[in-house]
């Protein structure tokens, strides 16, 4: 075999030999040459396959059984020259190419075998699901072409031997979990050379300056560090470089790239450059596209870049640019995506920004941009999407912003722009989202805005907007329309009814008259519902309490008469209802305070003479009350009886007084207790824990008192920090809360609030919180075993929220101190979707406002998943990123912040400290030194779902479902987590 592989033969010469080899097999009977492609494909065959299910369909015609029969002649192919994926020579003897481009292989792993092949010339094995490390062997064979991208590889990169890849045109290894320092490529014939994507850390080495063939380098995604490299500017033919995304280079952009004379492609973008853009990039004048967003870019932009005038992409966006928009920029005639926003920009948006005649995308939001928008933005016809929210331009809105018919998304919202809509976007039937909300626009909605088909949102609150709505036709499809705070009036045309995909419905705060319409009901998706400060009059349509996932229902402050529907606490999804300040009566029974009744408070009905929510609104009630009685007596009662009845009122009302009395004198008025299960526990109760003695917790969301119900049993109570809550989303998300059930959620009890705060009450947990126990003496009491059901049950909880609560909910603060352990040590996750609580109080308008404040709130430092910190939004993966840090604690014993250095975390000391996750021997060096090595297969496997939950890229991590699914595997002592699923590709 050693002989085959050292085959070092020059491919024309080995083309020259072929025939006589062919001749030499058909005498002998087997040629040594050719059983060993068959040989060697046999071995690619069952480590390929080697962690597959035995009846994977993968690879199935690939007869390696068979032995190639003597050939009648030397001009018939070998039958594994018809194997699937694989290609021979002209003379049907060996094999060239190897394409397994999509053949899923569950894990597989590529053998040292594969060198065998000495005649292989292209090797693709892409998007399979490889696993395991790259054979060193493959750097040594004449391979032009290796494909190895989108698999799960780890390990380093072959560094040897050499000659090193001697015929390498092509490497692309893009998207694995390679590790270690970048490979050793430099001279050569090297066109094509994509490493990103993966976990490489170092420097990017000086001699890929010497591949003067290459034209692609793809090195973003990693996890390099140091200066980029001057001598990168000898790549002559470069004409794409990607060296941006996650790498954290030292200094900015070297002012010698702009000797890169046919660079097509420049991507720096979120690598952590400073300093100015250097003017030199303008030389590059064949550049279509140039990213530097999400970097610490200053000073102004260069009026050079001006000169680049084949630029198409051009994104500068997230940095701290200070200056105007350069003159220089009229000339860059092929722009078609124009990015500056998050910048300190200032001045205008220029005139001839409208004369670009390819722009497609203009976003230049959250700057300080004065000014006009230009007067001919949109007529080139192209545009697709305009965003200059958050800037203080004034003057109208361009009348031609959709005259192409391709406008998408036009936000404008957050300026001082004046003048009506333009008539013109209520035929701009490409139109998904426009938000003109906080200007001063005037004159009325735009015929057909609310009817365009791929129209999903429009807000137009907060402006100067007058009268009536426009009318809805039947195939309109938006989900989101507000128009809060304007001067509409007229009636809500019946007509909404045909937007079934409607969930919100804000037109609060304007002059709308008539009625609320029945065919509101229609609106099946709708979630929110606030006509609140109109002057809308009739009856509350008792069809609306068909709305199945309605929450929030506002008809608040109009002269709404009629009685209350009862039905309405009936609509179970409903967690918060106003209808305060209406005329509305009717008698709600204390037996009836059900569903949103039962969350509901006094400011909720106050303002209606006529109504009694008994216990709730006990002043009109009684006053109520009275008058009934007084109404019987003069209409039913014959006159004999009237002493009688008297006297009972008065006892009665001298009964009932006295109970308001006692009540009040109990209950401070300014707190209204709510619990979702029988305590035996009074408002004054919990009051009188909230002493510093009781303290057994201090968190970010606020401190929490230990407190005894009268039977003895234990609560917790945690005061929320900042003043009170009373606002109606609290009370409703917190319902939400209380309806969660889990074995390992710690249940939420009730909550109070009041003016002086929020309290929310949860089952006490005996024995502290995770991170207590782990991080301090006891930690060592927590043996491995005890570690894995903990991590178990903690994820249980998790994937509970994610993937079977309705709606998902996220827990946004994942950390050890907020899992929970009780007398038995089983673990209880708290303090689920309580982030979200903490920026309420910063409300704009209405629930995008919402929306927005509650992904800037995101979790703990150290805990924190990297995607936050440019994205700003929060999803399940966020929740699984910190919950691969807790798994990180579990294993190591180490706290995620404090003991690393300047900069460094738990997660990057833990990469760093162990390259290969699947290297025991390293995880248990870095193990809880409490605790004994054993058993290595346990430790080896938590380190590695926690090493897959912490990956960089949100999508690599695993679901919380598999995460549950892959923990559960472990019973301990495992033998080889190698075992467990390769779904996670550990
Ligand atoms: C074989 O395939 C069947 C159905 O496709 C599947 O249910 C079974 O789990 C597979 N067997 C193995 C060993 O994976
Ligand atoms: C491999 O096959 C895929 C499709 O199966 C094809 O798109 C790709 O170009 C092929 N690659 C090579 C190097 O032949």
């Amino acid at each position: 075999m050693a002989q085959v592989r050292r085959n070092n033969l020059r491919p024309c010469i080995r083309l020259l030999l072929l025939p006589l080899l062919a001749v030499t097999a058909v005498s002998a009977g087997a040629s040594p040459v050719t059983s060993g492609d068959l040989y060697a494909l046999s071995k690619l065959k069952s480590s390929l396959l080697s962690r597959s299910a035995r009846n994977s369909t993968s690879l199935a015609d690939w007869d390696v059984a068979t032995p190639p029969p003597p050939s009648s002649s030397p001009a018939a192919s070998h039958h594994y020259c018809n194997f699937s994926g694989v290609t021979c020579d002209a003379s049907g003897n060996r094999v060239v190419a190897i394409n397994l481009t999509g053949v899923p292989l569950h894990g597989g792993v590529l053998p040292t075998e594969v060198s065998l092949l000495d005649a292989l010339a292209s090797l693709t094995v892409a998007a399979c699901s490889l696993s395991g490390p790259i054979p060193a062997s493959l750097a040594s064979m004449l391979l032009r072409h290796l494909n190895l991208s989108t698999n799960n590889i780890s390990g380093f990169f072959p560094s040897g031997p050499e000659p090193y890849f001697p015929s390498a045109e092509v490497i692309d290894v893009y998207n694995n979990s390679l590790t270690g320092p970048l490979p050793p490529f430099g001279g050569g014939r090297l066109r094509h050379l994509h490493l990103g994507e993966n976990y490489f850390s170092g420097g990017i080495p000086e001699e890929y300056g010497a591949s003067k063939q290459l034209e692609h380098l793809g090195l973003n995604g990693n996890f390099l560090s140091g200066r980029v490299p001057p001598s990168l500017s000898r790549l002559k033919r470069l004409k794409e470089m990607y060296l941006g995304h996650d790498n954290v280079f030292d200094g900015g952009i070297p002012s010698e790239f702009g000797e890169l004379e046919a660079l097509i492609s420049l991507d720096m973008a979120h690598c952590n450059l400073t300093g100015p853009i250097t003017p030199e990039l303008g030389r590059l004048t064949r550049l279509e596209t140039l990213y530097l967003y999400s970097n610490n870019l200053v000073g102004k932009i260069p009026a050079e870049l001006g000169n680049l005038k084949n630029l198409v992409n051009i994104d500068l966006s997230f940095n701290k640019l200070t200056g105007e928009i350069p003159a220089s920029f009229a000339g860059l005639t092929r722009l078609k995506l124009l990015n500056l926003h998050g910048n300190e920009l200032q001045g205008v948006i220029p005139e001839f920004v409208g004369e670009l005649s390819q722009l497609e995308i203009l976003q230049a939001w959250e700057n300080n941009l004065t000014g006009e928008l230009p007067a001919n933005l949109g007529k080139n016809g192209r545009l697709l999407t305009l965003d200059v929210t958050d800037n203080r331009l004034t003057g109208a809105i361009p009348p031609g912003l959709c005259a192409g018919r391709r406008l998408q998304f036009l936000f404008l919202m957050r300026n001082k722009l004046s003048g009506p809509i333009p008539e013109d976007l209520g035929n701009c039937k490409t139109l998904a989202k426009v938000r003109l909300n906080s200007n001063f626009l005037n004159g009325s909605i735009p015929a057909g805005l609310l009817d365009l088909p791929m129209n999903s949102m429009v807000d137009l609150s907060d402006n100067l907007l007058s009268g009536e709505l426009p009318e809805v036709i039947p195939s309109a499809g938006l989900g989101f329309l507000s128009g809060a705070s304007n001067r509409l009036s007229g009636p809500v045309p019946p007509e909404i009814g045909h937007l079934k995909k409607l969930s919100l419905l804000n037109f609060s705060a304007n002059a709308l008259t008539a009625g609320v319409p029945g065919e509101l009901s229609h609106c099946e998706s709708l979630t929110v519902l606030d006509l609140s400060r109109n002057q809308l009059a009739g009856e509350i349509p008792t069809e609306i309490t068909n709305l199945k996932v309605l929450t929030m229902l506002n008809l608040s402050r109009n002269s709404i008469s009629g009685e209350l529907p009862l039905e309405i606490s009936k609509m179970i999804s409903l967690g918060v209802l106003d209808v305060s300040y209406n005329n509305l009566s009717g008698r709600v029974l204390q037996s009836q305070l059900q569903g949103v009744f039962a969350v509901s408070d006094a400011t909720d009905f106050e303002g209606n003479p006529g109504l009694c929510v008994e216990r709730v609104t006990a002043a009109s009630c009684s006053r109520l009350q009275r008058s009934w009685r007084r109404d019987d007596k003069t209409w039913t009662m014959p006159l004999w009886i009237v002493p009688a009845v008297s006297a009972v009122v008065v006892a009665m009302a001298v009964y009932l007084g006295l109970k308001w009395w006692q009540a009040a004198r109990r209950r401070p008025a300014a707190w209204k207790m709510t619990l979702f299960q029988n305590l035996e526990l009074e408002m004054d109760d919990v009051l009188g824990c909230l002493r510093e003695e009781n303290v057994v917790g201090r968190g970010g969301a606020g401190t929490v008192y230990r407190c005894a119900t009268r039977s003895g049993a234990e609560v917790a109570v945690k005061r929320l920090r900042g003043p009170g809550r009373r606002d109606h989303g609290f009370r409703a998300e917190v319902a939400t809360l209380g309806g969660v059930r889990h074995r390992n959620i710690v249940r939420l009890l009730g909550f109070a609030s009041g003016a002086e705060g929020s309290l929310l009450l949860y089952e006490y947990m005996p024995a502290g919180s995770l991170g207590t126990v782990l991080h301090g003496e006891r930690g060592a009491l927590l043996g491995w075993g005890a570690r894995l059901r903990v991590a178990t049950e903690a994820a249980r909880a998790l994937c509970y929220l994610h993937h079977e609560c309705k709606p998902r909910i996220l827990h946004r603060d994942v950390k050890s101190s907020n899992i929970l352990l009780d007398s038995a040590m089983e673990a209880h996750v708290a303090d689920f979707g309580l982030a979200k609580f903490l920026c309420r109080g910063a409300s704009g308008s209405g629930a995008v406002a919402a929306a927005e404040c509650v992904s800037v709130v995101a979790g703990t430092y150290g805990y924190i998943a990297p995607e936050y910190a440019y994205t700003l939004r929060v999803d399940e993966k966020t929740d699984v990123y910190s919950f691969g840090v807790v798994l990180l604690e579990l294993v190591t014993g180490r706290r995620p912040l404090g003991d690393f250095g300047d900069e460094i975390d738990l997660v990057h000391w833990a990469r760093s400290a162990v390259p290969r996750p699947s290297d025991a021997t390293a995880v248990l060096a870095v193990a809880d030194p409490r605790l004994p090595p054993e058993p290595a297969g346990l430790i080896a496997g938590l380190f590695r779902v926690g090493i897959s939950c912490v990956r960089e890229s949100s999508q690599a991590r695993p679901t919380m479902r598999e995460v549950v699914h892959v923990l559960s595997s472990f019973v301990p002592p495992v033998a080889d987590p190698s075992n467990s699923t390769s779904a996670l590709s550990l």
